[in-house]
């Protein structure tokens, strides 16, 4: 623990600090104290996601909303939203762990108002579902007394109001914002706390599901009064080009001091290489932090020989960051006597090396090399749990848009969970990053500076994203005035990374002006003067991109479309007026190097925004995967062209009982040379493979093997087969990781296939699977990628589609192992079992 000599501070009064300066005071508190002698322990940050309560309030009507909106609300502070009294009976409300999206656990309802939000029962009309209340009682230790607190919600939907012990502390609107509330003037020490939320969804921010209630984190924060404050460090990095010159990281970062006793601080920085390794460690000067203060620090270090973060080798570096304290000396009136040279604070932040660089004429550079942006847009919905993710899934998600070549991740089209570009980050993942609200007054600067302060670390993120879509703006003066408001404070808190604007029209207008790189979404949307090539031509020192492209639409292991049904064949055919197939655009953007890539509209399939066909359709089928994340024909599309391996996917399958003799469709995605088809072991004939196409043939249906060989350089080098599969006999279960952590948060995606009796995915196969799930976990939720399926996410059945389905089941604390039973009438069950190890759970609110 480094200690602060008197040597220290008279140098440390002299030379002015590294970087540093006063900011704005801090409200000064009249009344009693707030000291920082004496104040025990530094930061702990603990989980509050378990043992909520919840119950539906009411959007009209305050007698079922438990009196909310009578009248006397604010009349006398300590009385605010009745459920945060501690005399509240919540005995009747049901109890669960966040993360948390009611709306997923609605039934689906037909009428054309829900359509986009996927048919679940949310809005003015629904009264009844549309308000959600969350009640949890914590305890704060009297040890506590002095130190402050912090709630910080990672993202309700939406517009929530927090209460706490019968006191407002705040309303939030935002659906994707974080938020936080310091509490430490309304805890009760050594005493139970209620914490209450009302959560309201009947207004919508998207045109898509976006879900219900607390769907993300909630966190206690306990810190010293001196402490990192939120959100204030940034980590950038340079990379010298000079041979061993290394790279210099710039560490800014504010001190604030909480209390009325004038201190004296020192910040150590410490960089950890990705081995653990420490690499460097430097010290601030010692410099005062006056009572109710802030003090900027800036720190610079070098790292030799850096590892670059990099798609294939994402190294991560940690930079830990201590205050140390020494409160006596120097101390203004109240005479503080903090213990001298003591670690008050502690602040880790994962951070990653590397440059990044856009060219106007060849496009993105990530460490000095040449990246095309192999991207997909998606929402933040999953099969089985909505909008609430464990954490794992997030990772899950970025793994399954990897394994097709997918290179970067668009967060259309709002800010995405802190996870999710954890992922990114450990993964090698590029993360467009979006906000929702393109606007420049005080809610829609509020919620781009929280998303770029608690998103600017990530070495994920490559840009920042100010828009998607705006259309009756972006063309005109008013948009280019609120984007340049905007940019100035991105510039602010972020220099380091370019600043874009999804538009789907205006290019040229004052905002295509500002804007570091130009998005395109659909490239061939306007006029001809407004298309990708003109606006390049009128604009050739600007680096553009396909901020969407495609919303090509198919759904997995269907080859024929079917309103009725709300299916569309999975050849790369469907598309909207506005949207390409996957060959159309690629082949477009590949012939294209000024355009640094583009981003597929969607990665995923999601709830929501049926196209074209809606009801009993309650999905989309943009996803080049499913909702369970199952892949559709066209991921070996992109695999192909996007991907390093050799690739030769034969579809469809060849169950055509009844159409013997007429001619189906065969198609191979292969970036082989040539392929031959048999069927039953006679060649059907050899095609050469396109460039970034396909290879066809139409083939008279006879039951048995369809085979395709596939050559590279003359060599035969793949093979694919299609066979007739028999009829359906048994389940197979298959986990993606067969252990996992006994943490109560891991998951395990178990995929369900149904099999003929030789082994065979049966790949028409609708059979209903019932879960039982014992043993150290539970099933959180179910899916099958059917768009128009509605059944439960939350029951404990599922019919498979095309063949598949899949559950979703959760650790318990308890190492031990979790049984995945699967049985269906007239087949023989499987029971799978995970693996589930000891681990420590996450410190959480007990
Ligand atoms: C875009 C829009 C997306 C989605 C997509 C469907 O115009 O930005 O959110 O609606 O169309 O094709």
């Amino acid at each position: 623990m480094p200690r602060l000599t008197r040597r220290d501070l008279l140098k440390s009064a002299l030379a002015a600090t590294v970087g540093g300066a006063a900011l704005a005071a801090l409200p000064r508190c009249a009344g009693a104290r707030t000291r920082a002698a004496a104040v025990p322990g530094g930061r702990e940050r603990l989980l509050l996601d378990p043992n909520w309560r919840f119950a539906f309030g009411h959007a009209s009507n305050p007698a079922y909303d438990f009196g909310f909106g009578s009248g006397n609300d604010w009349d006398k502070v300590g009385e605010f939203l009745d459920p945060s009294s501690a005399r509240f009976d919540a005995s009747a409300w049901r109890t669960l762990d966040l993360p948390h999206d009611w709306a997923v656990e609605l039934p689906f309802e037909n009428a054309e108002e829900l359509k986009d939000h996927g048919y679940k029962p949310i809005g003015r009309s629904y009264p009844a579902t549309s308000i959600g209340w969350y009640r949890r009682v914590f305890r704060i230790p009297e040890a506590d007394q002095g130190r402050r607190l912090f709630l910080d919600f990672d993202g309700v939907y939406r517009d929530a109001i927090v209460a706490l012990n019968g006191h407002y502390l705040g309303r939030n609107l935002s659906g994707y914002s974080p938020f936080c509330f310091d509490i430490t003037d309304y805890v009760s020490y050594g005493g139970d706390n209620v914490l209450v939320v009302r959560a309201d969804a009947t207004e919508r921010e998207g045109w898509f599901y976006e879900g219900a209630g607390i769907y993300r984190h909630v966190w206690l924060t306990k810190t010293h009064p001196l402490h990192v404050a939120a959100g204030s460090t940034f980590v950038s990095s340079e990379v010298h080009a000079a041979a061993g010159a290394g790279a210099t990281v710039t560490v800014r970062t504010e001190a604030a001091n909480e209390s009325d006793d004038a201190l004296t601080c020192q910040a150590v920085a410490t960089i950890l290489a990705p081995s653990g390794r420490t690499v460097a460690t430097v010290r601030s000067a010692i410099a005062p932090v006056p009572a109710w203060e802030r003090r900027a620090i800036t720190l610079r270090l070098n790292v030799p020989r850096p590892n670059l973060w990099s798609l294939e080798t994402p190294h991560l570096y940690r930079l830990v960051l201590t205050l140390v304290v020494d409160g006596g000396r120097g101390a203004g009136a109240s005479g503080a006597s903090g213990a001298a040279g003591t670690e008050v604070d502690r602040e880790e932040t994962a951070f990653g090396i590397r440059t990044i660089r856009f060219d106007a004429e060849q496009g993105f550079f990530l460490n000095g090399r040449h990246v095309e942006i192999q991207g997909t847009c998606n929402h933040q919905d999953h099969a089985g749990v909505g909008s609430a993710l464990p954490d794992r899934l997030q990772a899950y998600r970025v793994e399954r848009l990897k394994a097709f070549g997918c290179n970067a991740y668009r967060t259309s089209h709002n800010p995405p969970t802190a996870e999710l570009l954890d992922a990114c980050d450990r993964l090698g993942m590029l993360v467009l990053d979006e906000t929702r609200l393109f606007a420049s007054v005080e809610e829609g600067l509020s919620q781009l500076e929280r998303l770029i302060r608690r998103d600017r670390n990530h070495p994920s993120v490559i840009a920042w994203s100010l828009e998607n879509e705006e259309w009756f703006v972006q063309g005109n003066d008013r948009g280019g005035r609120i984007a340049a408001t905007m940019l100035r404070l991105v510039r602010r808190l972020d220099p380091t990374r370019p600043v874009t604007a999804a538009m789907n029209g205006g290019w040229g207008s004052r905002v295509t002006e500002l804007m570091d790189v130009q998005g395109f979404n659909y490239e061939n949307r306007g006029a001809p003067a407004d298309n990708v090539d003109a606006i390049h031509r009128r604009f050739p020192g600007k680096p553009m991109w396909g901020t969407e492209v495609a919303s090509t639409v198919s759904t997995r292991g269907i080859y024929a479309n079917d309103e009725a049904r709300g299916y569309l064949s999975a050849y790369d055919r469907n598309k909207p007026p506005w949207g390409a197939t996957a060959e159309e655009w690629w082949t477009r953007f590949a012939a294209r190097p000024w355009l640094a890539g583009g981003f597929v509209w969607t990665g995923f399939d999601y709830r929501g925004e049926p196209t074209p066909y809606a009801w009993p359709c309650i999905s989309s089928h943009f996803g080049i995967l499913d909702t369970c994340g199952f892949p559709k024909d066209l991921f070996f599309y992109y695999k192909a062209w996007w991907g390093t391996e050799p690739v030769l996917h034969l579809f469809p399958h060849w169950n055509w009982q009844g159409r013997e003799g007429r001619d189906v469709e065969v198609w191979c995605h292969s970036n082989l040379d040539r392929v031959e088809l048999l069927l039953n072991g006679t060649s059907l004939g050899a095609r050469d493979v396109p460039r970034n196409g396909h290879v066809t043939w139409n083939v008279p249906y006879a039951p048995g093997t369809l085979e395709a060989r596939g050559f590279r350089g003359g060599q035969q080098v793949l093979t694919a087969t299609r066979r007739t599969a028999g009829a359906p006999a048994r389940i197979a279960l298959t986990p993606d990781r067969a252990s996992i952590d006994a943490n109560g948060e891991d998951v395990c995606v178990v995929t369900v296939e149904v099999r003929d009796a030789g082994g065979l995915v049966a790949p028409v196969a609708d059979n209903l699977v019932t879960f039982r799930v014992t043993g150290s976990g539970k099933l959180i939720g179910v899916g099958s990628g059917d768009p128009s399926s509605h059944e439960s996410d939350k029951g404990d059945t599922r019919r498979a589609f095309n063949g598949l389905c899949c559950a979703i089941v959760q650790a318990g604390r308890e190492a031990g192992e979790l049984r995945v039973e699967a049985s269906s009438p007239g087949l023989e069950g499987a029971t799978l079992v995970v693996r589930c190890r000891a681990a420590a759970a996450r410190p959480a609110v007990p």
